[in-house]
């Protein structure tokens, strides 16, 4: 793939990652693949920001070399350290080791951590500018949106901002802007990717966005360092973002289960009936088999998380107790939730969902239900009918 040239003399020298299926670890499943943008502005400043993972290095480099030497560039800004965008740096460096580099006071101290250099870098501000000949780039410090030193750039005559994390989706597409895209797929890897990533992260990224928006700029180009970039109408993704970040909801619910020789299960198909009956979108997942990048996405715009799990130990289940711990430091606001279980003597999943339920300031809705060894006909109607209660709290019929 040749270097796209997202606006007149800028241009997309990054790579497409088509074969990515985890990120992050294991802890973001990319069924979609990834890319990492990288952008080299030419002006009298030749100046290249964000970079690529370490193993696209040679792909971004003959992408620049389409354009112009490597040697010539003389500025780089480093809107985030992290290895998939600084990864490629260490080698870029041996080939313009002149460049200058521009980033956050976090930057700095971070690439002296992970290459022991920070090649110089320049620490700048929110507010500071830096002239690259006919064009100004305007830096906009954001901090754990989403690391330490994370950082925007803004470039006025462009109108154009450069956000790297922020806005992005993990999304690999032969296509460059979304207008050529399919708008169900890219606002789905936008959730997902905001649901996993930044969702604990709201309150800032409301403060950030809210920053921006008073600093009056237009923006007409949104291009992050992730997937598609946002050109048809970028307050698109700005307005999803302030929804999400005041939890917005809809009459949804999500079931998550799970169950060690099926009572749990009959409970939750049950709860998930009524839920239906009761009109509300319902999405049931039993967590050993479930992409939890999926179901995190799914959480993201419900009014209701409903937890269930056999007794094991006196607990919870592993895989579910291990999913929770995610609620823990997401404390989603505006939604209510409900336990149930089985067990075969002493119960100890419920009270333990509860708890995590408390501890995540989600409003427990009705009492939990439980079972003993395995669901009768009169307990299944009583979660049946749990989903139908559950159903009105949810539509505010209650
Ligand atoms: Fe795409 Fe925070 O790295």
């Amino acid at each position: 793939m040749r270097p796209v040239e997202i606006k007149k003399g800028i241009y997309w020298v990054g790579a497409v990652d088509w074969d990515i299926r985890t990120f992050h670890g294991n802890t973001y499943s990319t069924k979609r693949g990834t890319t990492y943008n990288s952008y080299l502005i030419i002006d009298d400043k030749v100046t290249l920001v964000d970079g690529v993972l370490a193993s696209f290095a040679g792909e971004q480099i003959e992408r620049i070399r389409e354009i112009v030497p490597v040697e010539k560039i003389d500025y780089i800004i480093v809107n985030h350290i992290e290895p998939d965008h600084s990864g490629a740096l260490p080698g870029l460096m041996k080939l313009c080791p002149k460049a200058k580099l521009f980033g956050t006071a976090k930057s700095k101290e971070g690439l002296s951590r992970m290459y022991g250099t920070d090649w110089g870098l320049q620490v700048v501000k929110t507010g500071e500018k830096l002239n690259i000949g006919k064009r100004n780039l305007t830096f906009i410090e954001a901090p754990m949106i989403h690391w330490p030193d994370s950082m925007f750039t803004y470039c006025a005559e462009e109108e154009l901002l450069l956000p790297n994390d922020a806005f992005g989706q993990h999304y690999a597409t032969s296509e460059r802007f979304d207008d050529g895209t399919d708008q169900c797929a890219l606002m789905d890897e936008a959730g997902k990717y905001y649901a996993n990533i930044l969702w604990p992260l709201g309150g800032m990224i409301a403060r950030k966005i809210d920053e921006i928006l008073k600093m009056n700029i237009s923006i007409k180009m949104i291009a992050p360092s992730h997937g598609i970039i946002w050109r048809r109408d970028p307050m698109k993704i700005i307005n999803s973002y302030i929804s999400w970040t005041k939890n917005e909801t809809k009459p949804k619910a999500v079931v998550i289960f799970e169950t060690m020789w099926g009572s749990t299960e009959m409970m939750a198909r049950k709860i998930t009936e009524g839920l239906t009956d009761g009109g509300v979108e319902v999405k049931l997942f039993d967590i050993t088999r479930s992409d939890r990048t999926e179901v995190n996405n799914q959480m993201l715009d419900a009014r209701c998380f409903v937890f269930g799990s056999s007794t094991h130990d006196n607990g919870m289940l592993s895989t579910l107790a291990g999913f929770l711990e995610f609620l823990n430091g997401l404390k989603p606001k505006g939604r209510i939730g409900a336990a149930f279980g089985s067990c075969g003597w002493a119960g100890g999943a419920i009270p333990a969902i509860e708890q995590v339920l408390k501890e995540a300031g989600i409003e427990l809705a009705l009492p939990s239900i439980s079972v003993k060894y395995v669901p009768d006909q009169d307990e299944l109607k009583k979660c049946y009918e749990m989903g139908v209660e559950l159903a009105k709290k949810i539509t505010g019929k209650a």
